[in-house]
């Protein structure tokens, strides 16, 4: 791991985790994921912001000591309290002591939550500084960024923000800390796979921050997980931005549970026909094979989304029930949907996705479009009405912005 300056006044104490499985014990994690933390040293004091999952708060601690040596920072800044960053809030006072936590006022209410914490603690507001000697910390709440308590810190001397989950990715770093010094093509997957899974329902609330933040001179953009962000910020800022607005690529997701293959045979037909019709974009994913996370990430990422499921134990085959769970939870909105199912003796399948997505107002209570739904195996009617699916979703796919 490098830990140079890499920032004037700026240093990356960070941990890379290539051992953990399951992010939130829920998403896959095949490149790893990092715990950003930093020093920022000034004149006078010195400054811990963000810290790391607890399983890897003894590399936090060495990563500190290459950096200061046998002095102490003076600060720890909380601009999230989410255990990755805020596990190890109890042995860092054991490292340091004298450490001053630093929080706005929901910051502080978990501190003591979880910790048990109440000394030591410095409640900023909105817009409050800290002078460390030279840099300046300044605080900006951006509530539901992904939890109730976040914000971020600016540095304005270096025109460096401190941004939280917020502009993160999925992917440990790979040698280099700054975007300029690594490829960054294997993040940006990474990028659209964590903003779908972990702050995906809270897109509102990231359009808030960005509109806050945009007023500030950024040239470096300090995440709590993947690279700093520095040659590719008008890309990252774009990324977020269109997935916060829930605005799509042109493309097509086509999701199925399948038991016996009945349903899946439906799936390819409508692939196919969607190739036909000049869709370039065609994500396939079999639910119950498939992890969930790349599903929803793909969904964010295109606008068109087909979901097929055969009916089970008179509702909907689970892992389609999780999926449509998952969009009504994200309140994800912006998409053309349609679905197709099978059922052997009673048609229940459809009936539950249309309502799972009516409630989540995934679609208006009309907006499921050209429903296919074939009982025993897929005959010639249920193909032909597969293709008029797919004829349709090409259609609106393929309309002009507005004309769908
Ligand atoms: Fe990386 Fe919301 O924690």
């Amino acid at each position: 791991m490098n830990f140079k300056e890499f920032i004037p006044d700026i240093f990356y104490v960070g941990v890379n985790d290539r051992t953990t499985s399951l992010f939130e014990s829920l998403w896959p994690l095949p490149l790893g994921v990092s715990y950003n933390s930093y020093l920022v040293r000034g004149s006078s004091k010195i400054a811990l912001i963000d810290g790391v999952s607890i399983s890897e708060c003894e590399r936090l601690r060495q990563n500190i000591r290459n950096v200061i040596g046998a002095e102490a920072p003076d600060y720890l800044i909380i601009n999230h309290m989410e255990p990755d960053h805020s596990g190890a809030i109890q042995v860092i006072r054991s490292f340091f002591p004298h450490i001053t936590l630093v929080g706005n006022a929901k910051t502080l209410e978990m501190v003591k939550g979880f910790h048990g914490i109440t000394d030591g603690v410095l409640c900023i507001a909105d817009g409050d500084t800290l002078d460390l000697g030279g840099v300046t910390l300044r605080f900006h709440l951006t509530p539901m960024v992904h939890w109730p308590e976040t914000m971020v810190t600016y540095v304005p001397e270096r025109a460096t923000i401190f941004s939280g989950d917020a502009f993160g990715c999925f992917g440990a770093l790979n040698g280099a800390i700054l975007d300029s010094d690594t490829d960054v093509e294997p993040y940006i997957p990474e990028m659209y796979r964590y903003y779908s899974n972990i702050v995906g329902k809270y897109g509102t609330f990231v359009q808030k921050a960005i509109a806050k933040l945009s007023p500030l001179d950024i040239k470096y953009i300090c995440p709590t997980h993947g690279p700093v962000w520095h040659d590719h910020i008008p890309r990252v800022l774009s990324i977020y931005d269109r997935l916060s607005r829930f605005e799509a690529e042109e493309g097509v997701v086509i999701a199925y549970g399948s038991m016996y293959g009945n349903t899946a045979e439906v799936a390819e037909v409508i692939a196919s026909r969607l190739s036909e019709r000049g869709i370039r974009s065609i994500r396939i994913h079999d639910c119950s094979r498939t992890p969930l996370s790349y599903i929803l990430s793909d969904i964010f990422r295109y606008r068109g989304l087909i979901i097929g499921a055969p009916t089970y134990s008179n509702s909907l085959f689970p892992p389609v029930e999780a999926l449509v769970q998952a969009l009504k939870n994200r309140e994800v909105r912006g998409r053309v949907i349609s679905t197709f199912g099978s059922f052997t003796w009673a048609s229940q399948s459809m009936k539950r996705i249309s309502q799972v997505l009516v409630e989540g107002k995934n679609v208006d209570p009309e907006g499921v479009a050209i429903a296919v739904d074939f009982k025993h195996a897929p005959g010639d009617e249920a193909i032909q009405r597969a293709i008029a699916l797919a004829d349709d979703m090409a259609d609106r796919i393929l309309a002009p912005a507005g004309a769908s």
